[in-house]
């Protein structure tokens, strides 16, 4: 079978890979990499569950080709909390209840990082807006606006 050598950073840590032309990134981080936080719900880009940061941009890693994040920079929940302790964002969702069955918790989470390392201190509007993209079946979603308004707070 054919297949493309791929060297990317994950989390900082660099990969390389040969990976089948039409591999998923999600495939990869989950089934290569086992990076598990990156959910597969529906596969095809409408829900947000599968969300990771590429290069600061979020993206739905279940409608990215491996090969198309070479020379990239990719973060995942794995990724975020640092010496032992969890991602501001992390610790707002635990706080405020923003998380329930969690299937949406790393997407939403990865979603809000990259609004927060844009913006620290986003608007309720520019929050709804921005997780709008993500589907939460649980929470009702004011939980998780709240936690991302607190961990702006936080990490200013
Ligand atoms: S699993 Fe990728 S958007 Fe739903
Ligand atoms: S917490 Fe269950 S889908 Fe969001």
């Amino acid at each position: 079978m054919k297949t493309t050598k791929v060297t990317f950073r994950v989390n900082d840590e660099k990969v390389t890979l040969q990976v089948r032309p039409y591999e998923t990134l999600l495939e990869t981080l989950r089934e290569r990499l086992d990076l598990i936080g990156a959910k597969e719900a529906c596969g095809m880009g409408s829900c947000g569950a599968c969300t990771v940061v590429v290069n600061g941009i979020p993206l739905r890693s279940c409608l990215v080709l491996t090969p198309e994040v070479d020379g990239a920079s990719v973060t995942t929940v794995e990724g975020l909390g640092k010496d032992g302790k969890l991602h501001p964002l992390q610790e707002a969702f635990m706080e405020k209840g923003a998380v329930q069955c969690g299937f949406c918790t790393s997407g939403m989470i990865l979603t809000a990082k990259a609004l927060l390392d844009r913006n620290k201190r986003p608007t309720k509007k520019e929050i709804i807006k921005t997780i709008s993209s993500n589907i939460c079946r649980c929470t009702g979603y004011k939980k998780i606006v709240e936690a991302v308004e607190e961990a702006g707070k936080k990490s200013l």
